[in-house]
C-alpha cells in the first residue's frame, strides 16, 4: 500500500491546530499508522531541507522547525502522496485554495502548518529518516 511521510510544522503545534489538521486526514479516509511528536535538531533538518540549503532563507527554516515540536506521521492509501499534497496546497498559503490546509490557515510561504512528501520515492526515504 501506497504510504506517505506528513509531518505537523511546530506552528501547528503553537497554534492549537495539530488536531483540525489529522481530522482532514482522517475525514479523507487515510489510514495513520505511526505517529510521534519529536523535537527535531540541525541534522535531521539539514538533511531534509537539502533541496534549500543554498537559499538565503534557510537558516530560518531550520530555526522556524526547531521552535517547536513536531508530529511525524506515516499516512497509508491508494494515491495518498499525491492526494496529500492536494489537501495541504501548495507551500505558498496566499496562493493555497481555501478548502487546503495552507489556504484555511496560512498566510505566507515559510510558516506552512505542514510538510507533506512530494513522490512516493521521497516519501520511502523520509520514513526511514524519521521512523528508522
Ligand atoms: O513544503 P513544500 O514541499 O510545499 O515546499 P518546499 O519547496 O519543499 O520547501 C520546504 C519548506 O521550506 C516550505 O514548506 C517552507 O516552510 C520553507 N520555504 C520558505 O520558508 N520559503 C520559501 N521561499 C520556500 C520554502
Ligand atoms: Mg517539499
Amino acid at each position: 500500500m501506497e504510504r506517505t511521510y506528513i509531518m505537523t510544522k511546530p506552528d501547528a503545534y503553537d497554534r492549537g491546530l495539530i488536531g483540525q489538521i489529522i481530522t482532514r486526514i482522517e475525514n479523507k479516509g487515510f489510514k495513520i499508522v505511526d505517529m510521534k511528536m519529536m523535537n527535531l535538531d540541525e541534522d535531521i533538518l539539514k538533511e531534509h531541507y537539502a533541496h534549500l540549503a543554498d537559499k538565503p532563507f534557510f537558516p530560518e527554516i531550520v530555526e522556524y522547525m526547531m521552535s517547536a515540536p513536531v508530529i511525524g506521521m506515516v499516512v497509508e492509501g491508494s494515491g495518498v502522496v499525491d492526494s496529500m499534497r492536494k489537501i495541504m496546497g501548495p507551500t505558498d498559503g496566499l496562493e493555497a485554495n481555501p478548502g487546503t490546509i495552507r489556504g484555511d490557515f496560512a498566510n505566507n510561504k515559510s510558516q506552512n502548518l505542514i510538510h507533506g512528501s512530494d513522490s512516493i520515492e521521497n516519501a520511502e526515504i523520509e520514513i526511514k529518516r524519521f521512523f528508522g
